[in-house]
Parts: C-alpha cells; sequence; structure tokens
C-alpha cells in the first residue's frame, strides 16, 4: 500500500495531476487524495486548479461535470464504468416531453445528471445549494430532475413555490425507511440524527439536521452532541471519526452502501495515471449549453 501510495505522489508530479476524490470513497482512496469533498466543493476546486491532470475518484457525472468547467484540462475516471444509477433515471427525449407539458416553466437540475440532461435545464444544484438555487429564482413553479427525495426536500423548504418532481431517486439513500431510523434512534437514544436529502421524506423529516455529506461533516464537526447518527453513505465515517475523535458514528440504517463509488481503489488511480485512463469528456455538441447551466449555479451564493 505504501508503494502504491508512493507511485501515485511520483505519478502526480509527473502528470502535472490532482486526484480529487467524492466522501463516499474509499478511505485509502480519500487518503490519497489533495482535495476531499462534496459534489459542489469538488467543482469548485476543480474549476480553480492549475494542474493540467484531474484525476476523478467519484461517479462518472461527477467526472464529466469537472470537465465541463475545465474544458483545457484532463479529467480521468480511474473506472470507467463507475456511473450513478440516478443519473440514468432521466434521459433527453423525456425531459423534453415533460417541458413540453409544462411551457414556461424552469427546469432545475440535481448535478447528479448527464451533461446531455444539463444541456436541456436551465440550472444545476447540487445537494448543498438546491435550496437557494431555487429560491434564486423568481418563477412560482419549478420542474426539478431527476431526484424526487431532494426535490421534496427542497419543496419543504421553500413552500411558496410549486416544485414538480420526477420519480428519480438515489437507491442506496431511498432504501432506508423511518423504521430503520427508528430502530437505530431507540439503539443510541441521545444520539443526534444528520441525513443526506436525498433520503425519503420520511427519514428527513425525523432528521436533527439535513445536509450534503459536507454539511453533515461540517455539523458533526461544530456540534456540542458526543454521538451521532448518519443517514448517508458509509464512506463520510472516515472523515468524521478522523476529525472528531471524542465522537461516537453510528449508520442510521442498514446499506448505505453506494456500489459504484467504490469501485475507485489505489490500483485504478495508479493506472488512470499511468495510462492517463479514462478521459471524460461530454459531448461537443451539449457542452456549451450544460457548461452554461453549471456556470448559472455556480453564480448562486
Ligand atoms: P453530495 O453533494 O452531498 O456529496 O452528494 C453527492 C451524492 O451523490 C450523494 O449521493
Ligand atoms: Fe448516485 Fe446514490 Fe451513489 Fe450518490 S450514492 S453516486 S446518488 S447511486
Amino acid at each position: 500500500m505504501v508503494q502504491l501510495e508512493d507511485e501515485i505522489r511520483q505519478l502526480k508530479e509527473d502528470r502535472n495531476a490532482v486526484v480529487v476524490a467524492h466522501n463516499y470513497q474509499r478511505d485509502e482512496v480519500q487518503a490519497v487524495a489533495d482535495k476531499v469533498g462534496d459534489s459542489l466543493a469538488l467543482a469548485r476546486f476543480c474549476a480553480e486548479t492549475d494542474a493540467a491532470v484531474i484525476v476523478f475518484c467519484g461517479v462518472h457525472f461527477m467526472a464529466e461535470s469537472a470537465s465541463l468547467l475545465s474544458p483545457e484540462k484532463t479529467v480521468l475516471l480511474p473506472v470507467a464504468d463507475a456511473g450513478c444509477p440516478m443519473a440514468d433515471m432521466v434521459g433527453v427525449d423525456e425531459l423534453k416531453a415533460w417541458r413540453r407539458d409544462h411551457p414556461g416553466i424552469p427546469v432545475v437540475c440535481y448535478i447528479n445528471s448527464s451533461a446531455a440532461v444539463k444541456a436541456e435545464s436551465d440550472i444545476i444544484c447540487t445537494s448543498s445549494n438546491a435550496v437557494a438555487v431555487v429560491r434564486s429564482l423568481p418563477d412560482p413553479e419549478i420542474l426539478f430532475i431527476p431526484d424526487r427525495n431532494l426535490g421534496q426536500y427542497v419543496a419543504d423548504q421553500v413552500p411558496e413555490k410549486t416544485v414538480h418532481l420526477w420519480p428519480g431517486f438515489c437507491p442506496t439513500h431511498d432504501r432506508i425507511r423511518a423504521v430503520h431510523v427508528e430502530e437505530a434512534r431507540a439503539a443510541h437514544p441521545d444520539a443526534v440524527l444528520l441525513v443526506h436529502p436525498e433520503c425519503r421524506p420520511e427519514v428527513c423529516r425525523l432528521a436533527d439536521f439535513v445536509g450534503s455529506t459536507k454539511q453533515i461533516l461540517d455539523h458533526a464537526r461544530t456540534s456540542p452532541a458526543s454521538t451521532f447518527l448518519i443517514g448517508t453513505e458509509e464512506g463520510v465515517l472516515w472523515t468524521l471519526r478522523r476529525d472528531n475523535p471524542g465522537k461516537r458514528f453510528f449508520l442510521a440504517g442498514p446499506g448505505f452502501f453506494c456500489p459504484n463509488m467504490k469501485k475507485t481503489t489505489l490500483e485504478s488511480v495508479r493506472d488512470a495515471l499511468v495510462h492517463m485512463r479514462h478521459v471524460i469528456q461530454p459531448p461537443p455538441d451539449t457542452a456549451d449549453r450544460a457548461r452554461a447551466a453549471l456556470a448559472r449555479m455556480l453564480a448562486v451564493r
């Protein structure tokens, strides 16, 4: 392992590369990354880095967004088929048809989507800024794609607007039910419950705090509580435990595991740098429009 880490360090120098990792990556992959974060933090980091090469340890839509924001850089996804099932739950033709049925209503598209779908949307959001993005629009009605759970969370926070929901979901978060959380609470009655808004509405409504992976990490760091139930993918436990040695963390339900996020290994990161693979480049016919929708999001503070 030490040898692999050294190889990656050397290759990063040789290639003028940075490694970025999502909070759900394997512990050892997070440990070699120059930046670990949520979707928004990684998108901003990739847009600002001077490196020539970005090795994106995450899933396809994340690397694609990095490439959209940094067209002059080479973006590598270590495992070509690391995808996000939720992103595949909306296609361009279906979205166009939905828009036709709702003329004049803007589309807010979660970043967990393809570049082609982003290109057909008005503005992108992530889980950390979805509420702010929807509030930033003057329109009283919004079409929200593809996550119905995040969309419902936004609708609850912004009751003055009507949010139409697309029926997509994250299989990892959606499988957790209120009954699982209630069982976890019974086992740890003093724990504070922090959940990701990709969880079902009935789970979010039980939570003490709802936020993106970074917001969950920040909340746990500053909270005076000592025990936490975590309602998101288990990869966040690595940072939570490293940053909070005196606190205890338990998952709020079974199966908080994203198989696609776990496909990336140190070997695949090393091989990505050795062979300069797999280069992610959004289709040129949609890149400009998708980039514009992403840029609109980055302008919302
Ligand atoms: P975050 O933006 O909160 O990191 O979420 C990304 C994701 O895919 C959650 O499942
Ligand atoms: Fe997609 Fe869910 Fe995995 Fe996030 S956790 S990448 S939304 S499948």
